[in-house]
């Protein structure tokens, strides 16, 4: 089933939004990124599982480093027959530092290799920003680059005119950026998508609103407030599900937190990325599509707004394409 970019009541896992491009996403995503410290393989085994209850859109990105493993469960479950190549909706990130545009093809291409894919569903910008050519997964500092996103755009339309993806989108884009791109002479394809963190504590109203007027879809991250790594979380920050007033949301319709912080994001409109490696969780999230939220609850949901961004990237706060100085 697939529907407009209108927020619908009677949503389930299988339901889609329609792109603006003709393709359709569907509107639960499981987010695979995790820290170091978590093996590799887990992303694997939970993958295999989210696809088993249900799960048909996973998140993932070249700089997560571990395209192989959730790779190798997408491809174990097309072979044992549980889904096909079809059903299943891949995303995937340009890595800044394959901005250039005679190296983005390079940096899908890695990509394409590691999955052990043909193609992918949606492919965006990781950022706004590019860095220097080197070894991503070094961990070496990251040197600023001024490759124009506009440039690095029209390759990624070179992409998806090759076949190597179905749609291309953008992420941790500002409406300033959105409209550069927008406005860019010669734009062939405009942006399917701009994924942000998007949560109870980060009203996304404004830039919402903008991406509506552009038939462009917000996908939502950090939904449930992260797992709180401390090289990148301020430790300080609050914990989005240990808010009492989610909290006492939750208990009235006997759901979890993590249940009201998503079924919050989805009946805004947004697509909702959501990522659990513990097969309790990966269960109980799909809980979302079980109930509604009433205007009131959502009201209060919205009273909850503090700005807050758990995701800031400081170290590229002195780029000029940093994207959040701007309000929005
Ligand atoms: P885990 O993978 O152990 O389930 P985000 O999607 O905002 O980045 O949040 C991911 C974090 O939320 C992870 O630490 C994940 O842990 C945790 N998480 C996922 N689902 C739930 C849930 N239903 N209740 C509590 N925490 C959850």
């Amino acid at each position: 089933m697939s529907v407009s970019l209108q927020p619908s009541m009677f949503l389930t896992k299988d339901t889609r939004l329609t792109l603006h491009d003709g393709n359709a996403i569907p509107v639960m995503g499981l987010g695979t990124y995790a820290s170091a410290e978590v093996p590799k393989s887990d992303g694997t085994e939970a993958t295999k599982l989210a696809i088993d209850l249900g799960y048909r859109h996973i998140d993932c990105a070249y700089i997560y480093g571990n395209e192989v493993q959730i790779g190798e469960a997408i491809r174990s479950k097309i072979a044992d027959g549980t889904v096909k190549r079809e059903e299943i909706f891949y995303t995937g990130k340009l890595w800044c530092s394959f901005f250039s545009p005679n190296l983005v093809r390079q940096g899908l291409e890695a990509s394409l290799k590691a999955l052990q894919l043909d193609y992918l569903d949606l492919f965006i910008m990781h950022w706004p920003f590019s860095v220097k050519p080197s070894d991503a997964h070094s961990n070496q500092p990251l040197d600023f680059d001024d490759v124009d996103f506009c440039l690095t755009w029209e390759a990624l339309e070179g992409c998806k005119d090759a076949g190597l993806v179905k749609s291309i989108g953008v992420s941790n884009f500002n409406r300033r950026q959105l409209e550069r791109l927008l406005s860019k002479p010669g734009l062939k394809y405009k942006p399917v998508c701009n994924q942000v963190e998007y949560h109870v504590y980060l009203n996304q109203s404004k830039l919402h609103e903008y991406c509506k007027c552009h038939n462009i879809v917000l996908v939502a991250y950090s939904v449930l407030g992260t797992a709180r790594d401390n090289t990148w979380v301020d430790p300080n920050s609050p914990v989005l599900l240990e808010d009492p007033v989610l909290r006492s949301v939750a208990a009235k319709y006997n759901r979890s937190p993590a249940e009201v912080a998503m079924r919050f994001i989805l009946q805004k409109g947004a697509v909702v990325l959501a990522k659990s490696f513990n097969p309790t969780r990966l269960k109980q999230n799909l809980g979302v599509f079980e109930f509604e939220l009433k205007p009131e609850d959502m009201e209060m949901l919205d009273g909850l707004n503090r700005n807050l961004r758990y995701a800031q990237f400081t170290v590229m706060k002195q780029h000029p394409e940093y994207p959040f100085h701007d309000e929005y």
